[in-house]
């Protein structure tokens, strides 16, 4: 068990980076970018970054550019303690937790990443301005950390996508890598926002995987693109404590695919249980009939 570096700062930073172990001109370094609140699904990920990597670099940080105004930035759980105990286990060499201020000295940046069309689809049609923020902040880690290799949940399908996009586009030195959802037993995807569910909302919660399970059962009964939307729809739609933004069955790019589609799609649903806004997804093969 290693206990990581805890560092706040920039020089700090570089300097734990380059005391890390595994240094030296064929180390490979890789980063786990988080908001906090770290459970299972993180440490799935910091535990595929060990498997890759001589140096491992999490970092915490809940960024402000990507909360929209009415959005949960102020209630976003914060326990640094807590993941520090959790990452102790995990295998991470550097923790790097700066604030606010350390992150933005000159206030808001004025200059930012555009997440450019994927960024108005789906959950950016939810959460206007949501990926710009991501990929500013995720651009910001990769330029002070220098990662050979980034990991992201699955989980969240759009932002792995935008950031796939975004080191395509930029020529980002990095080599971007998923990592599947982890689930509780019930189902429901790991998130730092379950924790705002009470027990029934819980219970309701359960509808976003079933929807998903419903569609890749139809997928792999040969059923067509709409069909398929139309099964997880028909689920989603059904659950009374659940209030559905969408159902979609999308390309790499987050767009709609057509109806004779075959081959890989995601199907992502969003949906509010009470206050909370959750999202899911499944990868699938459509083979159409
Ligand atoms: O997925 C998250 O937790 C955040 O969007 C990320 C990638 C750490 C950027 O703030």
């Amino acid at each position: 068990m290693t206990t990581p570096r805890l560092v706040r700062t920039r020089t700090q930073l570089a300097e734990a980076l380059d005391a890390a172990p595994g240094t030296g001109a064929r180390a490979r370094r890789a980063v786990v970018m988080t908001m906090g609140a770290l459970h299972e699904g993180h440490l799935a990920l910091v535990r595929a970054a060990r498997e890759r990597a001589d140096q491992v670099v999490v970092t915490i940080f809940v960024n402000p550019l990507q909360f929209g105004p009415s959005e949960d930035l102020d209630r976003y759980p914060r326990d640094l303690e807590g993941d520090l105990a959790l990452l102790a286990g995990a295998g991470a060499d550097v923790v790097f937790a700066p604030g606010v201020e350390e992150m933005y000295p000159a206030g808001d940046p004025v200059v930012r990443v555009s997440a450019g069309a994927l960024g108005e689809r789906l959950e950016g049609a939810h959460r206007p301005g949501h990926f710009d923020g991501v990929l500013t902040v995720v651009l910001k880690l990769m330029h002070l950390v220098r990662p050979d290799v980034a990991l992201f949940g699955q989980k969240d399908a759009q932002q792995l996508m935008a950031v796939r996009g975004m080191v395509a586009d930029l020529d980002v030195p990095v080599e971007v890598v998923a990592v599947e959802t982890v689930r509780d037993e019930d189902g429901v995807a790991l998130s730092s926002r379950n924790a705002y569910l009470d027990a029934e909302q819980r219970r309701a919660a359960r509808a976003l995987n079933r929807s998903l399970r419903a569609a890749q059962a139809a997928a792999e009964d040969g059923a067509p693109a709409d069909e398929v939307r139309r099964a997880a729809a028909d689920v989603l739609g059904s659950e009374p404590g659940v209030v559905v933004d969408y159902v979609a069955l999308v390309d790499d790019t987050a767009t709609d695919v057509p109806a004779d589609r075959t081959g890989r799609a995601v199907l992502a649903v969003a949906a509010r249980v009470g206050s909370t806004r959750l999202i899911d997804n499944v990868v699938l093969t459509l083979e159409g009939r």
